[in-house]
């Protein structure tokens, strides 16, 4: 029994550490470009220190890039959106947008729910970042 414990242990994969200032801020370079074209701003904020995290670098990529397309599609047109790694190592991307009704604040978590159809998306981003 014990044996069999310490093997499923060692088996246990070992999630890595990343630097999420890092990793953030790539996805934020990355986007910059689209946000220009479409005349909005990225703004990137991190403190002076690494912040380091466990966590996989595709998980954390996916879900910021999501949260910036979001920010950059409620963004009015000539704004920014600030992206901000913070040092307990949450991040918040902050738009200026109409933001979200009350009522709805649990439906953007749901697959496939989206307020309109005006904008492109499948309404998927939110649903997978709260298991990333
Ligand atoms: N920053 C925001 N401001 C206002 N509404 C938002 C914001 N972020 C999300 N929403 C609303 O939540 C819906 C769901 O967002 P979600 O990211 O899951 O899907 P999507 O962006 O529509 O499509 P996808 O991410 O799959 O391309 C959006 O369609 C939008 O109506
Ligand atoms: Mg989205």
């Amino acid at each position: 029994m014990v044996l069999a414990q310490v093997e499923e242990k060692s088996l246990a994969p070992t999630v890595p550490e990343l630097d999420l200032g890092e990793t953030v801020l790539a996805v934020a370079t990355d986007y910059t470009p689209i946000a220009l074209a479409h005349g909005r701003r990225i703004a990137f904020e991190a403190p002076p220190s690494r912040v380091v995290i466990r966590g996989y670098e595709w998980a954390v990529e996916s879900v910021v890039t999501n949260l910036i397309e979001n920010a950059a599609r409620a963004e009015p047109a000539g704004g920014v959106v600030i992206v901000r790694v913070l040092a307990n190592g949450e991040v918040e991307v902050v738009d200026y947008g109409e933001g979200v009704e009350l009522t709805h604040r649990d439906m953007i978590f749901e697959p496939f729910w989206r307020k309109s159809e005006a904008a492109p998306g499948t309404g998927l981003g939110l649903a997978i970042a709260p298991g990333s």
